[in-house]
């Protein structure tokens, strides 16, 4: 099932071939789904929110496999994948461990119950997804992994500790797996989006933000605002990226400007991002 042709050096499309997404019942997850199935994808999503999937499958007119799953849930997750290849109407070409979490609480007040959470389903339900489709693509012979880490996978934020370690560790996992896999057809992809209005926010377990306000009502409605682009550009970004070759996707041009500071400033870049966040609030 090898598809190793390559034009101008950009890996064969992963257009019609089936595609994964977990946490699609919402934001960024479902818009991918969405954008893969017009691409002319079977899709298969998962999500523990069931109803929010429902409401994607039935938007999507193409062949859709949805199951209801908690992505920590290791034996879930390979019983999923077993379950998709059974199904799938195409070779399965493209994986996106994309469901995640948030706390909201400084690491000195923070409950172990909380961060715990937040690491179990952002970076176990990463690897747990990862090792349930590599496999398959690895025997298939070519495809994608793509791991959905954050800005908050290059830089440090305050409130935003437990999140941060998780979305390191994304990164540091699958740029792993990235070099690991040189010289296959099977690649590893980061992606590191910006602020995208989703219910990320909305879903958080909220105590404190980095102002020192506690209403989550009042961060809900600032996201809202701040946040720059929509879930279809950053759909749109994720398959042009993947489409592309790209091995680190970045998205919207906030990822983009952190992406520079941290590097060119790796200890003092919060000096920088504070003082442009303070103005962007006046
Ligand atoms: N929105 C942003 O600004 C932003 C920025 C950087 C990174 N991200 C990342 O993008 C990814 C998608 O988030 P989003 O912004 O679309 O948020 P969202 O809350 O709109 O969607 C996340 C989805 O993941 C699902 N989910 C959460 N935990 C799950 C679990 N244990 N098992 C199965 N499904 C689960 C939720 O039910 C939801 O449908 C996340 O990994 C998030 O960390 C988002």
């Amino acid at each position: 099932m090898a598809q190793r042709t390559r034009r101008n050096g950009r890996p064969a499309s992963l257009n019609g071939r089936t595609a994964v997404v977990t946490g699609a019942a919402s934001g960024i997850g479902r818009a991918l789904a969405q954008r893969l199935a017009a691409h002319g994808s079977p899709v298969a999503i998962c999500d523990w929110d069931e109803d929010g999937l429902q409401e994607t499958a039935a938007s999507i007119p193409g062949p859709v496999f949805a199951r209801k799953l908690d992505v920590s849930d290791r034996q879930a997750q390979l019983q999923f994948a077993a379950a998709v290849q059974e199904w799938a109407p195409a070779p399965i070409g493209l994986a996106v461990n994309n469901a995640g979490v948030t706390v909201s609480q400084t690491a000195a007040e923070a409950a172990v119950e909380d961060d715990e959470w937040v690491v179990t389903v952002n970076f176990w339900g990463v690897v747990h997804g990862t090792r349930a489709f590599l496999p398959i693509l690895l025997a298939n012979g070519s495809g994608a992994i793509v791991n959905v880490s954050s800005v908050f996978g290059l830089m440090g934020f305050p409130t935003q500790s437990a999140y941060c370690a998780s979305k390191f560790a994304v990164r540091g996992y699958t740029e792993s797996l990235r070099h690991e896999l040189r010289g296959s057809d099977v690649r590893a992809i980061t992606v590191h989006p910006g602020g995208i209005r989703t219910n990320i926010v909305r879903n958080a377990r909220f105590h404190v933000d980095d102002t020192g306000n506690t209403d989550h009502e009042k961060l809900v409605q600032e996201f809202a605002k701040n946040a720059r682009t929509s879930p279809a550009k950053a759909a749109k970004t994720i398959h042009a990226g993947v489409e592309n070759g790209k091995q680190r996707i970045l998205i919207g041009p906030d990822a983009v400007a952190i992406s520079l500071v941290t590097r060119i400033a790796p200890v003092r870049y919060f000096d920088v991002i504070e003082r442009v966040m303070a103005a962007a609030r006046r």
